[in-house]
């Protein structure tokens, strides 16, 4: 299994266990099926991270900070406004800053490297990057609206919406897809539904080129810490992913979380029970046939079980 850590060779070991335990958090956050907070919540704020600088209003040249919207594992996530252009912009930022070990650096150099490649009227654009005050960042439009996970709560969606809508991430995943970038943490958090109903596709921190060398030839951190933790969204993850075997990942790992997204969006559940501890669930996405969606909610007769 790869290991983040062991290829980091950092000096502090202070900072190791730091980020070892924010990988713990993120893990079990992420492991829960009740869909976490701060990726429900869209604008929220993880009252368990411990405080992390406060960037100044004035912290990114050419911007304003309004206000932070979220605080996840490895970053901090602010609204701003580009003064020139007075439009509303999204600054992500490396949490650590200069402190960040080279891996963690080298994933979100890799973002923004991915994000640029990328156009997509369904995936968020990226503006600029840069380093501020030892803190490294990029900038991307500010999607207005809500996660697709709070969308869906508060939505009763028909299923022509709900295809439809699923048909528009689909696009953007396959644009993704056609680029040779495999996202890898496709979930309702990772999507936001603007004012107008359309989705935008967030968040490559875990995204790789397909074909790319392994993160055991890169000193890149796979999806598995040095204690077994998982750094993406168990529940959404594929079997290959949820094994843990990195070099069987492809674009068909992103077409599988799609599927439970999917089911999501129908059912409003999971295909299987994903709220047992880590190693039950693991074993229900490797084994456990998914409950037929129809019997969840009856509208989903043949006609969309053929065309979704
Ligand atoms: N462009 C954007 N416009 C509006 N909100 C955004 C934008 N980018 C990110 N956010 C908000 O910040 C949250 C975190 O962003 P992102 O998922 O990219 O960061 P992360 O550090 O990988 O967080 P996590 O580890 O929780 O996934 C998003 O779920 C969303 O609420
Ligand atoms: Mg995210």
């Amino acid at each position: 299994m790869e290991t983040g850590d062991s290829a980091k060779g950092d000096s502090s070991s202070d900072a190791k266990r730091k980020r070892i335990e924010d990988a713990r958090r993120r893990a079990e956050r992420d492991h829960s099926p009740q869909l976490p907070s701060s990726t429900t919540q869209s604008d929220s704020h993880d009252s368990r991270e411990p405080a992390f600088d406060t960037v100044k209003s004035d912290s990114f040249a050419g911007y304003h900070v309004v206000r932070e919207i979220h605080r996840g594992g490895q970053g901090v996530v602010y609204q701003a406004i580009q003064k020139s252009t007075r439009r509303k912009v999204a600054i992500k930022v490396l949490k650590e800053g200069s402190f960040s070990s080279a891996a963690e650096r080298m994933r979100f150099e890799r973002e923004i490297q991915i994000l640029g490649q990328l156009q997509h009227p369904n995936i968020v654009a990226i503006h600029d990057s840069g380093e501020a005050d030892g803190h490294f960042y990029f900038v991307m439009d500010y999607i207005s609206g809500r996660a697709l996970d709070d969308y869906l709560t508060s939505a009763e969606l028909t299923l022509e919406r709900s295809l439809e809508l699923f048909a528009k991430i689909c696009e953007a995943v396959n644009s993704a897809h056609l680029r040779g970038i495999i996202h890898r943490d496709l979930k309702p958090g990772n999507i936001r539904i603007d004012p107008n109903g359309e989705p935008h596709l967030l968040d490559f921190g875990l995204a790789k080129m397909a074909g790319a060398a392994s993160g055991a030839e890169t000193g890149e951190p796979g999806l598995m810490t040095m204690t077994g933790q998982f750094l993406g969204s168990l529940p959404w993850a594929s079997p290959e992913q949820a094994e843990g075997v990195p070099s069987k990942i492809d674009v068909r790992t992103d077409v599988y979380s799609l599927g439970v997204i999917l089911y999501r969006i129908l059912t409003g559940q999971f295909p299987y029970d994903v709220s047992g501890n880590i190693r039950e669930v693991v074993e229900n996405i490797l084994r456990t046939a998914p409950t037929r969606p129809s019997t969840i909610r009856r509208q989903i007769n043949d006609e969309s079980r053929r065309s979704s």
